[in-house]
């Protein structure tokens, strides 16, 4: 091993008689407390939640414990705990029968289609609710993609078309934020001059822009069966060895209107959050995917790890990066946690 003598121009190379002390500050709890840098709070949480058709149903999904599809009467006990325990917003994803899906994602834009209902039967109990809407053909597609297919390809610009009008059709629902999050070019622009030219100035566009072609999203998946019918996502969503070219998707996205700019998934992305952070003044979101809460819990489930610790710790890491809105499966459980002072 190579040994260093200490440098007098590097700060942080140890001088004999050093008379800093970091462990001073970190003596006791309210130490701790005081000096705290990064502070979580249920305000940062976006709560995912699945509606399917039915009535009195609540399906747990097998690859996320302690998540669940919910028919709508049972979605709606469930935002009832969820007000209780201050969560003030949730992401709605919708798992669609297999006869109403096809290549187009017609039944995406459907305005009484299963999103739209459910949307109008939450703002009508719960109008404070902040209501995020996701924007992508997946649920509804029997490929299983984002996009309209033809030939083996996933095609841009029509696909762009359908997409405006599922924003539509979720805006005159009800929906505050719409998100797409199918990675097309130009959807954020083209949603924001269709929502201003109807009139929906004030539904704003949470854009995942830095959206990677990730292995984290299995579980999601098998929550809304619509894994790809043939082939992967490769060819619209990112790259993940990719860092700069999502700066240059934050950057068309802020360019197009969109309100906040999101990275998926979180963990394996910091880096990419903590750039982002550096490059813009709209507000971040990190989506802690599927994947990363299934490992979690699975571990945990194991005894292997400190279920609640480690989901603290993991959320409070995407902050620290520069997170300032996580969308995240532990969302309720976090709000039990935080309401509890340690
Ligand atoms: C699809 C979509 C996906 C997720 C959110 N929206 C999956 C995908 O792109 O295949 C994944 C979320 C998660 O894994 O928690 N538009």
């Amino acid at each position: 091993m190579v040994t260093q003598s200490p440098d007098s121009s590097d700060p942080l190379t140890p001088m004999p008689n050093n008379p800093q002390r970091p462990r001073r500050l970190r003596r006791t709890a309210t130490h701790r407390r005081m000096v705290r840098e990064t502070v979580l709070t249920v305000d940062d949480l976006i709560y995912p939640l699945f509606v399917m058709e039915g009535e009195g149903q609540k399906e747990e999904i097998p690859s996320m414990p302690g998540c669940y599809r919910f028919s709508l009467d049972t979605l709606l006990e469930e935002i009832h705990e969820l007000s209780r325990l201050g969560i003030g917003s949730i992401a709605l994803f919708p798992k669609i029968p297999a006869h109403q899906k096809d290549n187009e994602g017609t039944e995406s834009y459907n305005p009484n289609g299963l999103i739209p209902r459910t949307i109008r039967a939450i703002k009508q109990q719960y109008p404070h609710l902040l209501l995020i809407t996701d924007v992508a053909l997946d649920p509804y597609s029997s490929q299983g993609h984002d996009g309209i297919v033809r030939d083996g390809n996933i095609l841009n610009d029509e696909t762009v078309a359908v997409l405006v009008k599922q924003a539509l059709t979720q805006a005159e629902a009800g929906a505050d934020w719409v998100a797409p999050s199918d990675m097309m070019d130009g959807r954020v622009g083209a949603i924001r001059q269709a929502l201003d030219a109807e009139g929906w100035i004030n539904v704003a566009i949470l854009a995942y822009s830095a959206k990677y072609a990730s292995a984290y999203y299995g579980p999601f998946r098998d929550a809304l069966n619509s894994s790809p019918q043939f082939g992967d996502k490769k060819t619209y969503q990112m790259d993940a060895a990719n860092g700069r070219e999502a700066l240059k998707e934050v950057a068309l996205d802020i360019g197009e209107g969109a309100d906040l700019v999101m990275v998926k998934p979180a963990l394996a992305y910091l880096d990419i959050i903590h750039r982002i952070k550096q490059k813009t003044q709209l507000l971040v979101t990190a989506y802690n995917v599927s994947g990363e809460y299934a490992m979690i819990k699975a571990a945990a489930q194991q005894g292997w790890i400190d279920e609640k610790n480690v989901v603290l710790e993991s959320l409070t890491s995407m902050k620290r990066a520069g997170a300032d809105l996580i969308v995240t499966y532990f969302a309720k459980s976090a709000a039990g946690w935080l309401s509890v002072a340690d």
